[in-house]
């Protein structure tokens, strides 16, 4: 793997007199200069993967004693509640750091660890359901709605959680298979592979489209490039955790292969992926390729080689020049040397109209989390590939 680090010194890696970098350890390193709000969000919460992916690398402590620094007395309370935590505010996404509480508690058996933890998981089982089944992405104001974002903000907590402490709950299996199934049977275009960001199963958003796309299923118009790297992510995590025995196993196998070559066909010859993914946008005035998704489907690529999802044979020179587009073009040194990640929408959501108008009006950020953790990722795999 020397050999082909080598070739990859970015042009501010260089500029930094870093021959041959490991650029996750460089970002990890920039975080903690940089500084991180202690906080349960959820982009927190996809920054510290980073971190347990740089402590996987390096096996140094001092990953681990900044990432616990950040959690501890700031998020989980010594009694185990976590702060500020409202349980009656119904939100998909505040439920990914309990992935991270988790993770915790398999590296030290510390019960407040468990104990936040088991506040999310019960929060799940009081969460707003659509008829379906499928939980809603936000109570009160986003009622019926499921969207891609949430199966990874909730569902591989609940995976997580279930392998950990409920692996005999059928009932609990089916139900987070039952997830992926609605969000999949609802959004995904089946000539194009691709998903759109979400769908209203009461068609009653401005932006679910009642009758014409995807066979009446009230699905959001557009495919919005970072929801999917999130369910493309949330994938391979749920793949990891389901019991092989249980039939979920193998159909999100099938989504994830699925997924993997609708990103090969919708890739630039840059090696990146646009904003807005769907026909007629790719190209179009105002969309520009986006860094948070780049790094995660190049990530999800170079994982899914890794557990033998996909082959190398047709997925490792695509995902080098995904890889090779995060450091050359998104990575940014400062005067300091210290790394900065350029190129992260700020947000998309289906709070609005959904139309294309709304996602390009959405402005660009510097050092998102939700683009510098999946880049961490993508670091890791490439530099242990
Ligand atoms: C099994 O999982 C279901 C669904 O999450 C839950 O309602 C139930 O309480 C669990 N059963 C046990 C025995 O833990
Ligand atoms: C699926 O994608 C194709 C190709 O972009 C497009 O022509 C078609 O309208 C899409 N179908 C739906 C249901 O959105
Ligand atoms: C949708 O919202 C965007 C801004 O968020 C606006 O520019 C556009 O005109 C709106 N389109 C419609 C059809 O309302």
């Amino acid at each position: 793997m020397k050999f082909a680090l080598s070739l990859l010194v970015g042009a501010a890696a260089a500029q930094c007199g870093k021959r041959s970098p490991s650029y996750l350890t460089w970002t990890a390193d920039s975080f903690i200069e940089h500084g991180v709000e202690k906080n349960f969000h959820y982009t927190q919460a996809t920054l510290y993967l980073g971190y347990e992916a740089a402590y996987e690398l390096t096996g140094d402590e001092k990953y681990a004693e900044w990432y616990r620094n950040q959690i501890d007395d700031a998020v989980v309370l010594e009694d185990g509640t976590i702060k500020d935590w409202d349980y009656e505010f119904y939100s998909l996404d505040d439920y990914r750091i309990g992935n991270n509480f988790l993770w915790w508690y398999e590296r030290t058996g510390e019960e407040k660890y468990r104990k936040a933890a088991d506040i999310i998981r019960e929060q799940i089982n009081r969460h707003p359901r659509n008829q379906a089944g499928g939980f809603w992405h936000r109570r009160p104001v986003y009622p019926n709605q499921m969207w891609l974002d949430g199966i990874f903000m909730a569902d591989t907590f609940y995976a997580k959680w279930t392998k950990m402490f409920d692996n005999d709950n059928t009932t609990a299996w089916d139900d987070i298979l039952k997830q992926f199934v609605l969000i999949d049977s609802h959004t995904r275009n089946h000539t194009t592979g691709l998903l759109a960001h979400g769908y209203d199963e009461s068609k009653t958003a401005v932006w679910a489209d009642p009758v014409t796309v995807n066979r009446d299923s009230g699905s959001a118009p557009l495919v919005w490039d970072r929801a999917v790297g999130w369910y493309f992510i949330a994938l391979l995590e749920a793949i990891q955790l389901f019991p092989e025995s249980h039939e979920g196993h193998s159909i999100l196998v099938g989504f994830y292969k699925d997924l993997a070559a609708a990103l090969k066909k919708a890739q630039h010859k840059s090696g990146g992926w646009w904003l807005i993914m769907s026909e007629p946008y790719p190209g179009m005035e105002g969309n520009y390729i986006e860094s948070s998704a780049s790094a995660m489907f190049t990530y999800g690529w170079l994982k899914g080689i890794k557990l033998g999802l996909i082959s190398k044979g047709e997925y490792y020179k695509a995902a080098k020049k995904g890889y090779k587009l995060l450091t050359n073009r998104f990575v940014r040194a400062d005067d300091e040397c210290l790394l900065n990640w350029e190129g992260t929408v700020e947000v998309g959501s289906l709070c609005c109209n959904g139309t294309y108008e709304y996602y390009i009006s959405i402005p660009l950020q510097t050092n998102d989390y939700k683009g510098v953790g999946p880049f961490m990722l993508a670091s890791y795999e490439w530099e242990t590939y």
